[in-house]
């Protein structure tokens, strides 16, 4: 196959947060726990924690692991920083990974992932910084091609989404969007009616959601292992495709709602909950995801004038390999006509 496209990772930070499952299986929900200052608040103190060399070194060995899982490009967001220096700092070691990784690595900034600890019943004021000083800042340093926003109940509102979406596009930057991840309160709306390149999760999202995806051009990037972890259900991928809108699939690695790098899971997840044919599955991972990434012309497809990424896989077709979950079905990569992984 074309070397598998992760669209859509957290894939730098410090820590890992295993101590919210015990809570978890008391009944402390996600965003319960992001309230209590935990959650992706915790992943930011022990983000800031780390010197940039330091998550660099970390973020490597997540690269090593996926291409060993068949991925050769992936998209990275910040989020963790949550201020100007920290949010400049982990996008430099994405920079630093995509010019040293045989990974291609797509960067977006996300500085409204969550309201961090200075500005706690503060939102509108840390939009402001998110506006005004974060954004163009980042813009100017070229740190990032994409701009996501967390819209959701009790982080960014659909009207502050539409703020730092509106002045991320005017700075230069493509825009996606964390929506209905876990209420539908407008964000596959807002996707639409911005004509984002992306809308992220899309787990509550209903007739009234989908419609606006179709008619704004929005790949809705669809991470079923995240509907695992946290218990959620799963996103309605086939009334998706049956309305015109393309679906990718990818994995959102992060410490929270899915601390796994490995997108064949993902793959076995959207055959058996999304009901996606094996087919659909191969397409949401290769040339849909590369569009979600804006790189639809250079990867995502075998064909004269495009890079030589390529997956060989132990499997005799999709059907095979969308079957048998939990083992690394991967026999070979190249990147860039070059063998990586044997
Ligand atoms: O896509 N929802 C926001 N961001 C991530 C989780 C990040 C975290 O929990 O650290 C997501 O699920
Ligand atoms: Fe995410």
């Amino acid at each position: 196959t074309p070397g598998w496209v992760d669209a859509h990772t957290h894939l730098v930070f410090g820590g890992w947060r295993q101590h919210e499952i015990p809570l978890k299986l008391k009944g402390a929900s996600y965003l319960e726990i992001l309230q209590a200052g935990g959650g992706i608040l915790d992943t930011v103190r022990q983000t800031r924690a780390l010197r940039e060399d330091e998550l660099f070194a970390r973020a490597q060995g997540f690269l090593d692991e996926q291409l060993r899982f068949g991925v050769t490009t992936t998209e990275i967001k910040s989020g963790y920083g949550l201020d100007l220096e920290n949010e400049r700092k982990q996008l430099r070691v994405i920079r630093h990974l995509n010019s040293e990784h045989a990974m291609d690595v797509v960067s977006t900034c996300m500085p409204a992932h969550a309201v961090p600890p200075e500005f706690a019943g503060r939102t509108d004021a840390y939009v402001d910084v998110v506006c005004n000083e974060i954004l163009p800042r980042i813009a100017e340093e070229h740190l990032a091609c994409y701009c996501d926003v967390f819209c959701e109940t009790g982080v960014f509102s659909v009207e502050q989404s539409r703020r730092v979406l509106e002045t991320a596009r005017a700075l230069g930057l493509g825009l996606k969007i964390h929506a209905d991840e876990i209420d539908a309160i407008g964000g596959a709306r807002l996707a639409g009616e911005l004509c984002a390149i992306s809308a992220e999760h899309l787990i509550a999202t209903d007739d009234s959601g989908i419609s606006p995806l179709a008619s704004g051009g929005v790949t809705a990037c669809l991470l079923p292992q995240t509907s695992l972890y946290l218990n959620k259900d799963f996103a309605r991928a086939r009334e998706m495709i049956a309305r015109g809108v393309a679906v990718a699939v990818a994995s959102d690695f992060n410490p929270g709602s899915c601390p796994s790098l490995n997108l064949q899971l993902s793959a076995n997840l959207a055959y058996l909950r999304y009901r996606m044919t094996p087919e659909e599955i191969l397409t949401a991972l290769t040339l849909n995801a590369a569009c979600a990434i804006g790189l639809g012309d250079r990867i995502g497809s075998i064909e004269p004038g495009k890079q030589a990424d390529l997956t060989l896989w132990n499997a005799d077709g999709m059907e095979l390999l969308c079957y048998r979950m939990g083992s690394n079905q991967v026999q070979a990569v190249v990147k860039r006509g070059k063998v990586v992984i044997k």
